[in-house]
């Protein structure tokens, strides 16, 4: 079947058509991101009204180079699958609206995905064999940060998840601080690793909140407010800038390995995931490579699909329409709160 995805929840519009056999094998056939990171730049972050404006403007020609690079006519979509949320409620009207327009015109099936569901069924894109449950997925985005185990396809049991900033967030709001502009996780990444190659020794500390708690939550806001602090004092630290991200780093990518390894122990869980805008980060995905023992299958998503796109809502749509089978698909309805259950 032919699944048309439409992703619209913060600041990339995105269109995809994926390929989906009996099977649950998928090929993404396109995959189109119109990203506004130069227009948010300016503010230091995503400015709601400004997001949904844009999306306005973009969301038809990205639907329409999906298609055309699909190489496929609006007859042959079998279902049309869109984020419900949770995100920016003016920026998911857009794509909700437009996916509605479009079931309407061209009498399709029409579906709502959860965002975070997606960034998990990244991982599904392209796998190379059947996976076994229970998986755990670390989901860290620059909205989220969760933890969850998955029983099944589309079941999902929320383990943790943090109380104040995610993950991607203490990235950002670190690299707002070190003046380094927004968004924060690709250049705090680059500059850390320089300093690790450079060899030396950093005598930064930074505090690990939550790590050693009797649960799997997580609170990122202490760490951001240690480095303005450390920031305050250190009347250098523009001459240590790749240091202070490599020690940040180090603290962020500390707790998030420490606290999956031991949730994957205390659940005796056989595959772990990462998902979202973070696990692109290559110091993450390496340090969970060197600390994972064997008997753990360790998967990531290919870069293209860590931040947000639109492949990963198809993926997600194939499963949750085949679970849905000879039911009634629930109507859409935008929800910025929307939960993952
Ligand atoms: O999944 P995503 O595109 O959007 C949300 O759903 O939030 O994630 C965006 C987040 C941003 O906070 C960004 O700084 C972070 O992912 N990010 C990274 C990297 N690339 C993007 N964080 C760490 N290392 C990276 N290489
Ligand atoms: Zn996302």
């Amino acid at each position: 079947m032919y699944i048309l995805g439409i992703e619209t929840s913060c600041d990339e519009t995105a269109a995809s058509i994926i390929k989906a056999d009996s099977r649950g094998k998928m090929v993404v056939l396109s995959n189109i991101i119109s990203s506004q990171i130069d227009i948010h730049k300016k503010y230091g972050g995503v400015i709601p009204e400004v997001a949904a404006r844009e999306h306005i403007l973009n969301i038809l020609p990205v639907i329409h180079e999906s298609l055309e690079k699909a190489n496929i006519k609006p007859e042959k979509i079998d279902l049309i699958a869109v984020t419900k949320g949770p995100g920016l409620i003016t920026s998911l009207i857009v794509g909700s609206e437009t996916a509605r327009t479009l079931s309407y015109a061209w009498e399709k099936p029409l579906i709502g995905i959860n965002h975070i569901e997606g960034h998990i069924y990244s991982n599904f894109i392209d796998l190379p064999k059947p996976l076994k449950f229970p998986t755990l997925i670390l989901t860290v985005s620059g909205g989220h940060t969760i933890l969850v185990i998955m029983h099944g396809h589309n079941k999902y049991k929320i383990i943790g998840e943090t109380l104040d900033d995610a993950a991607g967030e203490a990235y950002d709001k670190g690299a707002k601080m070190l003046s380094l502009g927004y968004p924060g996780g690709p250049i705090i990444s680059k500059l850390a690793s320089e300093y690790a190659k450079s060899g030396q020794k950093s005598e930064l500390t930074f505090p690990r909140p939550m790590l050693n708690v009797n649960n799997f939550n997580f609170s990122f806001s202490g760490l951001k407010t240690s480095l303005l602090y450390q920031l305050k004092k250190d009347k250098r630290w523009k001459t240590r800038i790749n240091e202070y991200c490599f020690a940040y780093q180090e603290a962020i990518i500390d707790i998030l390995v420490k606290k999956t390894l031991k949730a994957a122990k205390k659940f005796n869980i056989k595959t772990i995931m990462l998902a979202g805008g973070v696990s692109a980060n290559s110091a993450l995905r390496q340090k969970f490579i060197k600390e994972l023992d064997k008997k753990h299958v360790f998967l990531v998503p290919d870069l293209k699909y860590t931040t947000d796109n639109a492949s990963m809502i198809a993926a997600a749509a194939y499963y949750k329409y085949q679970n849905l089978k000879n039911k009634k698909i629930p109507i859409l309805k935008v929800d910025a709160n929307y939960k993952l259950s």
